[in-house]
């Protein structure tokens, strides 16, 4: 298969990782919010997806997200910053190791909330996220085989991704930290991409003909590039959003918005 497919995965990836860099900055603070902010709705306990109460609940606290809440140690996700993504990747038409670094993802605050569902008596929370545009920028080093030829690289990559569809099922539990929380125990990412762009500077050493068809061949086939490492991505992507809402759900207790 095609090695940059792995490129892309790792890419994909940046979500999942956010946990890595905000890790020792967001995580480990005890300290959750007191007082209701003016942006968080309320929903009832008993009828959380009343009139769509909790996808608006939810939605709505996407711009809060986007600039931070510093306060509780939860750091702003507009962009999104990751510090990096290791690759390794092993065997038959796809040979690849190295990775990403410097992460930076603009688009995650755009995101629109096509559905939520919280159903506390059977520990169900599911939800449908739709991110019309994510503009990716980093650098990469990249070390490999895509089918016979060699891929070898290391600079600045590029790369947009449009109307990424995500569909989220999760299971969670209540915890007290030391007010009750909801904590996601398991969760379960599925995602479509509409479209992707993407350009590897530097690739071969500089090497403009070379370099040239392999960013021509990337995105003249990154359907089925998506397509193929839709698994790993779908894996990485649950890594990353569970990280990313366990540590926003902590900080906020289920009193300040299930009455
Ligand atoms: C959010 O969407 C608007 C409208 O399409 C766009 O102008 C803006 O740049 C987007 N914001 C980010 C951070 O991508
Ligand atoms: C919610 O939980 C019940 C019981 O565990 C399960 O049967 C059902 O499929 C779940 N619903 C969703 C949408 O996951």
């Amino acid at each position: 298969m095609i090695s940059l497919v792995d490129l892309v995965w790792c890419m994909l990836l940046l979500i999942g990782h956010r946990d890595l860099v905000v890790s020792g900055v967001a995580v480990n603070s005890a300290r959750q919010l007191l007082d209701k902010p003016d942006w968080l709705y309320t929903c009832k306990r008993e009828m959380p997806n009343e009139n769509e109460c909790f996808r608006k609940l939810f939605e709505g606290c996407f711009p809060a997200l986007a600039d931070g809440i510093p306060e509780v140690g939860i750091v702003s996700f507009e962009p999104l910053l990751i510090k990096s993504v290791e690759l390794q990747k092993g065997s038959g038409n796809l040979v690849l190791s190295g990775g990403f670094h410097d992460l930076v993802v603009k688009g995650p605050s755009n995101a629109t909330v096509k559905k939520a569902n919280l159903d506390l008596p059977n520990n169900n929370l599911t939800f449908d996220i739709d991110l019309p545009l994510l503009r990716i920028k980093a650098k990469y080093n990249l070390k490999g085989n895509i089918l016979l030829l060699p891929l070898v690289g290391s600079g600045d990559v590029n790369m947009a991704l449009k109307n990424v569809q995500t569909s989220v099922i999760t299971k969670i539990s209540l915890r007290n930290e030391p007010e009750e929380t909801i904590h996601i125990d398991e969760m379960k990412v599925s995602f479509n991409v509409g479209g992707m762009r993407i350009h590897l500077t530097n690739l071969f050493n500089g090497n403009e003909i070379l370099g040239a068809s392999i960013n021509t061949f990337l995105n003249q086939n990154s359907d089925e590039i998506i397509k193929e490492l839709r698994p790993d991505l779908e894996r990485g992507l649950s890594g990353t959003f569970k990280g990313l809402w366990n540590d926003v759900f902590s900080k906020i207790p289920t009193k300040l918005w299930l009455l």
